[in-house]
């Protein structure tokens, strides 16, 4: 296992560069399926989750072959229809495969992805949609089993706005019959993202970042050449960071309008903010409390930002309280944060955070991607030395998190152990 080591209380000044994002990258890596011709994602960041769904790709047939930063997909010989249960439980969001497996075979087979850290997880939105398009599934001894000759367009109302599900039922239908409507669909910046691609691959697909999003099927889809946008989760990530520590940080390759609600958030407590292009530049400020965290979907407060944002809170002036409504286990940051010396109260979906003047260095312990950046960020702000354990969950979303955050000023550095 590894861990950091961190000597806090520094502030951070300097730029950082955004990776492509995870969340655009792999729905991506799904629809290269779709076509028998090559596709090359640039800028394509060499974390877990990526490997991973390479690996899939890989099991499934396809060639793929990774140069520096680009990678490239040869899907000609792609022949197996089965998702690798072992991969399929590490990355449970392989589940919107499914969509363009089943449109590449007519069928598809993948062990239920169980929950994980943040809550239950469930794909009953995803299963429904692909009924809707015709699916026979059969959920037998923990696997899924979907065949169909080709899916037949239809009209389709999500109960929730499903960033996978809207994904799973697109890619199932972006080479059916006639036109697909999802209503109420997600409108995350990655489901946009989505669309650009596939509709450079030759697909039919509009409405993207808004509720209803149109796919009208065709025959063929092509090889192509692409570059995902920047994660708006990793710039929301050091843009806290600085925040909380002090200084001034500008943060390179950002879209700012895909991190309104933060940006909003991070004005309230009093931090300086300016744009330039694709730059985002900010001065930490006094750190008045934002009074109330609310996790929704976009383009309301992302819940990948909870956490980061609760830590953040936690050296506030005054009281915060923080509602996650996407997740149901989503506050295990908190438990850690108190070891700091946060003080905070849980109820159900509630966190009552009192601020404190500054965090207490402490080992402690990471149980998920966005939690482990939380602790990290908590360490480099807290005075004394602290140690964060399970870097694999950080390893699966964010490149190079210690030597960025080293660039910058933070004393921080990883072992073995
Ligand atoms: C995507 O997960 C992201 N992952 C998550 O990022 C992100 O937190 C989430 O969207 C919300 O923005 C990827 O894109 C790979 P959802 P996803 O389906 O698609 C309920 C990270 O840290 N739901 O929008 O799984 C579900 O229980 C990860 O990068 C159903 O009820 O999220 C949850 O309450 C974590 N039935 C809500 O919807 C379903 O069939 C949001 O889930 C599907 C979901």
């Amino acid at each position: 296992m590894e861990k950091y080591i961190v000597k806090g209380g520094k502030p951070l000044y300097g730029e950082v560069e955004i990776q492509s994002a995870k969340n655009a990258v792999l729905p991506l890596l799904a629809a290269s399926i779709l076509t028998d011709e090559k596709v090359v994602i640039h800028k394509c960041p060499r974390i877990v989750d990526v490997l991973n769904m390479v690996q899939i790709l890989g099991e499934l047939g396809c060639r793929t072959n990774f140069e520096g930063d680009d990678l490239s997909i040869d899907p000609s010989d792609a022949a197996n229809h089965e998702i690798p249960s072992a991969l399929a439980k590490e990355l449970r969001s392989s589940v919107f495969m499914l969509g363009s497996v089943i449109a590449r075979f007519g069928r598809a087979r993948i062990a239920y992805p169980g929950g994980c850290d943040i809550g239950l997880r469930p794909i009953d939105l995803h299963l429904s949609g692909l009924r809707r398009l015709g699916v026979k599934i059969e959920e037998e001894g923990g696997y899924i089993d979907c065949t169909v000759d080709e899916t037949v367009g239809a009209d389709i109302v999500l109960d929730f706005p499903s960033v996978g599900a809207t994904e799973n039922i697109i890619l199932a239908a972006v080479k059916g019959k006639g036109r697909t409507i999802i209503r109420n669909s997600a409108k995350e910046p990655e489901i946009v993202d989505l669309q650009n691609f596939l509709n450079r691959m030759g697909g039919k697909v509009t409405g993207a970042g808004t509720s209803t999003v149109i796919v009208d099927g065709v025959k063929k889809l092509y090889g192509l050449e692409y570059t995902p946008i920047s994660d708006r989760i990793e710039a929301g990530t050091f843009l806290i960071a600085s925040a909380m520590c002090g200084g001034e940080l500008a943060v390179k390759n950002a879209i700012p309008e895909n991190i309104a609600a933060l940006l909003h958030k991070l004005r309230e407590i009093s931090c300086k903010i300016a744009i330039e292009n694709d730059k985002i530049y900010i001065k930490s400020g006094k750190r008045l409390s934002p009074k109330l965290i609310e996790t929704s979907p976009f383009p309301g407060f992302p819940t990948d930002l909870q956490a980061p944002m609760s830590a953040l809170a936690c050296v506030c002036e005054g009281s915060t309280v923080v509602v996650e409504n996407l997740f149901e286990t989503r506050f295990k940051h908190l438990a850690e944060l108190m070891r700091m010396g946060a003080d905070v109260t849980v109820r159900g979906r509630s966190a009552f955070i009192r601020g404190v003047p500054e965090l207490r260095g402490a080992d402690v312990f990471a149980s998920d991607l966005r939690g482990g950046a939380a602790l990290t960020l908590a360490a480099v702000a807290a005075e004394g030395e602290s140690t964060v354990s399970d870097l694999s969950h950080i390893d699966r979303g964010y490149t190079e998190f210690e030597d960025k955050l080293r660039k910058v000023g933070a004393n921080i550095r990883r072992i073995r152990v």
